[in-house]
């Protein structure tokens, strides 16, 4: 049996922007994580399971859109296999799937991660991450690569999109960042809000270039005071995006109780984080105002509340 997880993930910096060329800075959230198991099957074909859908598919039944299916292909075609051996492959999760933590982008992690095992190959973070790509094209239609890159990385990344490859650097993290992820409990779908966003952009082009710019020099701005450990000046440049992203409208009602009621128990910083429109929110507090801001987050209507502590440690696995 060959078993891998990978780990949600959430942005810290620079969602949406990030489609545009501009930085983003995104964190692993590794107490939330997709686990696939890989064993022999007793009889012929690939077998898909998905205990929580309650599905159980055979690979060659599965249609060309299955992500589940696309992430073992795409294994097959990478390795150039005309056959995959027979074998159950059983993916769960417990990252809230359409809640912006990069539930589709972990699973497919995890899977292709698997399979190669199985298959006796190591493969390299960057390998995981360009398979997962191709996946996350189901779900996103134009993902900027950012959350298949922290999920295979598992650590947190400074990320630009660009050809002919994408700039991702690991960076420092001076002072450990204690972070609330607090979820809405309205799902809601990065495709759409990435097209409406674009359909915006469109629209008025000088307008959203001038929002991206913003958010971008935000995320600059960010990742020098990261390495820096100035706590204070990053909790307002998360405030600071958050203003950015309320005008490229994909905020929320929710969102904005979520965002305000921690500012007010004292958090240092708060936003939305992914896609928006619902999903989770983040905010940054210092250790003594952690249980506060937790029950002004609950109070507010969040679903349930995590901690994370962002902090530079060595990758789970290369
Ligand atoms: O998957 P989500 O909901 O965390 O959103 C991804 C972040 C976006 O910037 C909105 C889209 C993208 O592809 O980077």
């Amino acid at each position: 049996m060959v078993k891998a997880t990978a780990p949600g993930k959430i942005i810290l910096f620079g969602e949406h922007a990030v489609v545009y060329g501009r930085p983003a800075i995104a964190a692993p959230v590794s107490q939330v994580r997709a686990t696939a198991v890989i064993e022999p099957n007793p009889t012929a074909g690939v077998l898909l399971v998905a205990p929580q859908l309650n599905t159980q598919t055979a690979l060659n039944d599965a249609p060309p859109d299955d992500a589940f299916a696309t992430a073992i292909r795409q294994v097959q075609a990478a390795l150039q296999l005309t056959q995959l051996p027979d074998v159950i492959i059983t993916a769960t999760s417990d990252i809230p799937i359409a809640s912006g933590l990069g539930s589709g982008a972990a699973i497919a992690s995890a899977v292709i991660r698997a399979l190669a095992a199985y298959l006796g190959i190591t493969p390299t973070n960057e390998w995981v991450s360009s398979l997962t790509y191709q996946v996350e094209k189901l779900h996103h239609g134009t993902p900027s690569g950012i959350d298949n890159t922290v999920v295979a990385y598992e650590q947190p990344v400074y990320f630009v999109r660009q050809q002919p490859h994408n700039r991702i650097e690991p960076f420092t993290v001076a002072a450990p960042l204690r972070l609330l992820v607090a979820d809405t409990g309205v799902r809601s779908l990065t495709k759409e809000v990435v097209g409406d966003v674009r359909r915006q952009w469109q629209a008025k082009p000088a307008r959203f270039e001038q929002i991206f710019d913003a958010c971008g020099r935000i995320t600059e701005a960010a990742r020098c005071v990261i390495e820096q450990g100035d706590v204070a000046e990053i909790g307002r440049l998360m405030n600071e995006n958050q203003v950015w992203l309320q005008e490229m409208t994909v905020s929320s009602p929710e969102l904005e109780k979520l965002v305000q009621a921690a500012q007010q128990a004292g958090a240092v910083g708060a936003k939305l984080s992914g896609a928006g429109r619902g999903g989770n929110m983040i905010a940054l507090v210092e250790e003594e105002m952690e249980t506060a801001v937790s029950h002004a987050l609950l109070s507010a209507g969040a679903r349930h509340v995590l901690l994370t502590i962002l902090e530079n440690k060595k990758p789970a696995s290369q």
